[in-house]
């Protein structure tokens, strides 16, 4: 992995969080988006380095409220930028990680994302994350 791309972290309202992050931290709000097949509202927050995912859950089925409602809020998951995510993948597996899903689904701003097995992670989720596919995007999003 080369660097982190963001931090998830799971609230019961962007709403009510986000001025902690822009107010008080002073930090400045990329974008919010809904992510209808991972049932989450999101927010991107800059800060600096590395963004910050806000992850809202949208209904009781989300895996954030899932989340929330075992762990309560709090820091859900690191996520890593890679490019050519199905390569990246592939090799990973060879290694012998297992991913939750076997192929990569669209996530936030029309990035592809993966999620590695948490247990296998020593108890925490990562992601790998790859903007390079989306189409007319330079770069970074
Ligand atoms: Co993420």
């Amino acid at each position: 992995m080369e660097k982190v791309d963001h931090i998830g972290i799971a609230v019961k309202s962007i709403e009510a969080s986000l001025p902690f992050y822009t107010e008080m931290l002073a930090l400045t709000l990329i974008k919010k988006e809904t992510v209808e097949n991972q049932g989450v509202a999101v927010a991107f927050i800059d800060a600096g380095n590395v963004k910050l995912e806000l992850l809202e859950p949208l209904n009781d089925l989300s895996p954030i409220a899932k989340f929330i409602e075992k762990k309560g809020e709090g820091i859900h998951h690191i996520a890593f930028k890679v490019e050519g995510i199905d390569q990246r993948l592939n090799d990973l597996k060879e290694k012998g990680i297992r991913f939750i899903s076997d192929q990569p689904k669209p996530g936030a701003g029309g990035a592809a994302v993966a999620f590695m097995h948490p247990t296998q992670a020593h108890g925490v989720l990562y992601e790998i994350c790859d903007h390079s596919s989306i189409k007319g995007a330079a770069g970074n999003e």
